[in-house]
């Protein structure tokens, strides 16, 4: 149906120093508690996420992800714009560039779309994106994720 109902808009300058802010807040607000609570004893962890959230890695820009309503409803709806935003994440990351998916914020979405003038469209993720200082570990993948039925 070629609804690409995506929108994004690029933050840079004091606009991101609010964002910032706003990322404090939610990170102060709603995050911190589920962090601590699944981190639990993972000091380290617990640390690094809190930095990040009160820093947004200092990254020099963020895309806020937006979506916007369809008559698919809305599993399709984040579904497209989730595939969006992987597509960034990867080209970021193909052009020398380090990114990171981040739903946290989102909990403060009325007052961020109100700094950025955004009307009529949901908020999805922010992505700060910058050149990174180092590239971070892979984690260990889980196992028993796929199920082949058929190949017998
Ligand atoms: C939907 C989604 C939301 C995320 N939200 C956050 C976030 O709010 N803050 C954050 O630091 N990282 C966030 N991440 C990034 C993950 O913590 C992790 O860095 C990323 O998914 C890559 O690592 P993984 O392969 O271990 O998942 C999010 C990732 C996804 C897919």
């Amino acid at each position: 149906m070629n609804f690409q109902n995506w929108y994004f808009v690029v933050v840079s300058g004091e606009y991101l120093e609010k964002m910032r802010a706003i990322s404090r807040e939610a990170y102060e607000k709603y995050v911190k508690s589920d962090v601590e609570k699944i981190f639990k004893g993972k000091e380290k962890i617990i640390k690094e996420t809190r930095q990040f959230f009160y820093t947004l890695g200092n990254a020099p820009v963020i895309i806020c992800a937006y979506r916007e309503k369809t008559v698919e409803g809305e599993l399709t709806d984040i579904q497209t714009v989730a595939a969006a935003i992987y597509n960034i994440l990867l080209i970021a990351y193909e052009r020398g560039l380090a990114s990171c998916w981040m739903t946290g914020p989102v909990w403060m979405e009325e007052e961020i779309n109100r700094i950025l003038g955004v009307k009529g469209k949901r908020l999805q993720a922010f992505i700060p994106v910058g050149y990174p200082i180092y590239n971070p570990p892979i984690p260990k993948r889980k196992g028993d994720k796929v199920k082949w039925s058929g190949w017998d």
